[in-house]
């Protein structure tokens, strides 16, 4: 089978496409014959030794895809050849098979095509638990989307309509705010590029407090960081729950004096730990994932399709900050 692999620590243009043996399924596991691989911020992370895990190089960047299963190692139970599915990688998607445990993979339904099958599990598992779980949204409240045409928080702007949030968008051009209010957002709001100096910063904060209004917003989903996090907590509302989500643009260091003078809560955000941590809640939330998109609620925006001997260039493309919803890379 052939593998994009990461050699050596580097940006994108550093993977190569190589021919391996073919993986193995072992006790517990699948073989998947690999349809199609979502390209996520990881992924730019994890190849230049940046990410939470480091994996023993050479390995396969690509941490959620979509396939059919191709063989069953022993003690397999919940699935047979020829199911489809997709599953959370970590890292190794980018390839043409796949051995994985079963507890990693979803039955997806016929109706669901690879590409978006590819791009769900990531994006809607981090934003579903952050919104839910992490910054408990209730209906009728304010949500506010940094990043809102991305992978994350395109996906926290459908659930936020779908949880009955007024959803307010927050992105860098407004081809990126049109995407998000074709995606259910009320309305939104341009912020520009930073880096910021102080006054910058004041008027990035002055910004969305026009946008949300006189209190502010309830929920802020952060998948920016840098200077954008201190204007955005700068225009909470009272008892407002910032959700920490990502850092792209870098790692900012918070004043603890907002929080006092705004009641507000700074909460982190882990998905991957919580889904080992919490398997049940996270089987939970799967399952109420899918039905919303069995619902037509929710669906991924795949904008942009490579093949796997360019997966190089699609992550080049998030790291640009050019991605638009979903970016995949596919098998066909
Ligand atoms: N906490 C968790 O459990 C969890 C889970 C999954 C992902 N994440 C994190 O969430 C973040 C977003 O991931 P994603 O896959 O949704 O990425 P993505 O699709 O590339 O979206 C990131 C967004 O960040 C904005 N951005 C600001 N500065 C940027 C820069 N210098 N380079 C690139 N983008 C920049 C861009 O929007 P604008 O141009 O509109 O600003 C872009 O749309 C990443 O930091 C990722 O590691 C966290």
């Amino acid at each position: 089978m052939k593998a994009v692999l990461s050699k050596a620590v580097g940006g994108p243009e550093t993977l190569v496409l190589e021919e391996l043996p073919d993986p193995v399924a072992g006790p517990g596991q699948v073989l998947l014959d690999v349809k199609a691989c979502g390209v996520n911020y990881p992924d730019v992370l994890i190849i230049e030794d940046k990410y939470q895990f480091r994996p023993e190089r050479p390995f396969a960047p690509g941490g959620e895809v979509s396939g059919v299963i191709a063989a069953v190692g022993d003690g397999v139970t919940k699935f047979k050849v020829g199911d489809r599915v997709l599953a959370s990688t970590g890292h190794g998607g980018m390839a043409e098979k796949l051995a994985l445990d079963e507890n990693r993979c979803t039955a997806i339904p016929d109706s669901m095509p690879f590409d978006e099958a590819a791009a769900f599990i990531l994006t809607y598992g981090t934003s579903y638990y952050a919104l839910k779980d992490r910054g408990h949204l209730k209906a009728g409240e304010t949500l506010l989307v940094l990043g809102a045409a991305g992978g994350v928080g395109l996906a926290a702007v459908e659930l936020g309509k779908a949880a009955g949030a007024r959803v307010i968008a927050a992105a860098s051009s407004q081809e990126k705010i049109d995407l998000a209010i074709a995606h259910g957002a009320d309305a939104g709001v341009i912020y520009p590029r930073g880096p910021f100096d102080k006054d910058g910063q004041k008027a990035l904060a002055n910004l969305i407090k026009d946008a949300c209004g006189p209190n502010g917003w309830d929920v802020a989903y952060d998948a920016v960081g840098g200077d954008y996090s201190e204007a955005t907590i700068r225009a909470s509302g009272w008892n407002g729950r910032f959700l920490v989500i990502g850092f792209p643009s870098g790692i900012p260091k918070i004043p603890l004096n907002l929080t006092l003078l705004k009641s507000c809560d700074i909460v982190g955000v882990f998905w991957g730990a919580s889904v080992a941590r919490d398997p049940k809640g996270h089987a939970q939330n799967v399952q109420e994932l899918m039905d919303l998109y069995a619902a037509g609620k929710i669906r991924p925006h795949v904008s942009e399709r490579f093949p796997l001997a360019r997966a190089g260039e699609a992550i080049a493309h998030l790291a640009s900050r050019k991605a638009m919803g979903k970016v995949v890379v596919t098998n066909d």
